[in-house]
């Protein structure tokens, strides 16, 4: 079964929302009368930070709702928010899905629903049909906001599984409760979808379109959330550069910025993701001035061979890349410098691995996430000539990495004995009288505390080096 949903103003549709949230908390406080105990659900995230805020409006909407949030995939429903980036999570999907299985089959309540970007494609639908019937509910990125109505849907009696999926939304609904992880931090939307189309990569399919949200929205987001506590955003979206050139707003990456720079209360702001292409030295300029703004930037190079990443429709060079790195280390001479790196895409000679083994040590990142290339159906990549074997590939990904881990480790070993601002985060997951936080530069220190710290900015002394984080000492 299939439903098919006309899009509402969002005014209207958080209206509807709302409404339907009332009536999922009546369906789930009667089967708990019934049953005589709580309805317990589990979250389970796959993939990138935008996922994860996903994940916690899910949450908060559970919560709400009336359903106990536990850890375990025991809970009565079960919800996957999937990712698809790499094969390799459509395979964790599978897999646990299989053990779902066995588990629903000892508890008659249980129920399982799938969404996140996975499901946006016909492809994975076809598989879910076939061989996992057991599924209850499938929805996909563009609808996400309409959770409170399948919800409804679940807790009513219904044969089989329910599918809806869009293909596009030119919808934002955001408004509805969220269920944070953490209380003094937060990812923050700032737009959704992407316009790129690098030719390796399937998230302009599965996200749709670029769309950005209001600064005047966003502000009033974070307002909120800073007066419930939260001292560091993070904002989000796949190319945050290019934030606002669909608004009719006059409005820039950087002066968004620089507006919530102005909000009291508001410690440290992050970001993710920068295209290289679009960083502007309007953005340098107002990163290099501002006290808020952490001093890490995650520039994603891919490749170091400039014939690689025409073939990646990346949009820049080598020699332009290299040339932003030298003018945003004039400027801001303690940014630290992150990437992502795909390894094996097709075409990839020796040659192209030594240039961008060239790359990291030339720019000297303090961290890099290697990826080996993913075929990604229906990408351009996909089709190109010039796959490189297996063997070859998991050659070049160690030679790429062994370089990584280095240039990581040299870039980390400069801290040592001095002393940094560090917001705790957690409890030390190995040590209880140890808790863990993180520099502005994004960097992992741990050092004795308790958990009363947690939310804080402190100053510590980074003691002992450990290879990629740090042992310190509060001053
Ligand atoms: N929008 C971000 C990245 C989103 S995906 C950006 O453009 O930087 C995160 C990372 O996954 C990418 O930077 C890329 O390195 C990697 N990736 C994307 N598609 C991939 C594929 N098909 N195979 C391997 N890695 C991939
Ligand atoms: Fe994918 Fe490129 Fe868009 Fe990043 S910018 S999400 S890599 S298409
Ligand atoms: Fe994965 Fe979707 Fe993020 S494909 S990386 S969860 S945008």
């Amino acid at each position: 079964m299939s439903l098919t949903s006309n899009q509402l103003p969002s005014e209207e549709e958080i209206l509807k929302q709302r409404a339907a949230l009332d009536k999922a908390k009546q369906l789930v406080a009667e089967k708990k009368a019934k049953l005589g105990r709580d309805l317990t659900c589990c979250v389970t995230t796959f993939g990138c930070q935008m996922n994860s805020r996903d994940s916690e409006k899910l949450l908060g909407i559970l919560k709400e709702a009336g359903y106990r949030i536990i850890d375990s995939e025991d809970a009565d429903l079960v919800v996957y928010n999937t990712c698809t980036v790499r094969d390799n999570a459509n395979q964790r999907v599978y897999g646990r899905l299989g053990h779902l299985h066995s588990m629903k089959k000892k508890n008659p309540q249980k129920q399982i629903a799938l969404c996140g970007c996975m499901m946006q494609e016909p492809s994975v639908i076809e598989i879910i049909r076939q061989k996992y019937s057991f599924v209850d509910l499938v929805f996909g990125t563009h609808n996400i906001y309409k959770f409170a109505e399948l919800l409804c849907h679940l807790l009513t009696p219904h044969k089989g599984m329910l599918i809806d999926l869009w293909d596009e939304t030119t919808q934002i609904v955001e408004e509805l409760p969220v269920e944070r992880k953490y209380s003094f931090k937060s990812g923050v939307n700032i737009m959704f979808g992407c316009n790129n189309f690098c030719s390796y990569c399937i998230v302009p399919y599965v996200r749709g379109r670029e769309r950005s949200r209001s600064s005047e929205e966003i502000l009033d987001e974070i307002k909120a959330l800073v007066a419930d506590g939260v001292v560091e955003v993070m904002l989000l979206g796949q190319n945050v550069n290019s934030y606002g050139k669909n608004l009719k707003e006059d409005i820039t990456f950087a002066r968004l910025l620089q507006k919530i720079e102005a909000i009291e209360g508001l410690k440290r702001i992050r970001f993710m993701t920068s295209h290289p292409k679009d960083l502007s030295d309007e953005l340098i300029e107002v990163m290099k001035n501002s006290s808020k703004i952490c001093r890490h930037l995650h520039l994603p190079v891919q490749s170091g061979s400039t014939r690689i990443l025409e073939k990646m429709n990346r949009r820049y060079t080598r020699e332009s890349y290299l040339e932003l790195v030298k003018r945003l280390k004039n400027s801001i001479p303690d940014l630290s410098l992150t990437t992502d790196i795909i390894v094996g895409f097709p075409g990839e000679t020796y040659e192209d691995v030594q240039d961008t083994i060239n790359m990291v040590r030339e720019v000297g990142y303090d961290n890099a996430f290697t990826f080996i290339y993913s075929k990604r159906t229906g990408t351009p990549a996909a089709t190109m000539e010039n796959q490189v074997s297996e063997e070859d590939v998991k050659k070049h990904f160690d030679m790429v990495l062994q370089v990584v881990q280095e240039t990581a480790r040299k870039q980390v070993s400069k801290f040592t004995g001095q002393v940094a601002e560090v917001l705790v985060e957690d409890v030390n997951e190995h040590d209880p009288a140890l808790v863990s936080g993180r520099m502005s530069n994004n960097l992992l220190v741990h050092f004795p505390g308790d958990k009363a710290l947690i939310g804080q900015l402190v100053n510590v002394k980074l003691v002992e080096n450990k290879g990629f984080y740090y042992i310190g000492e509060q001053v």
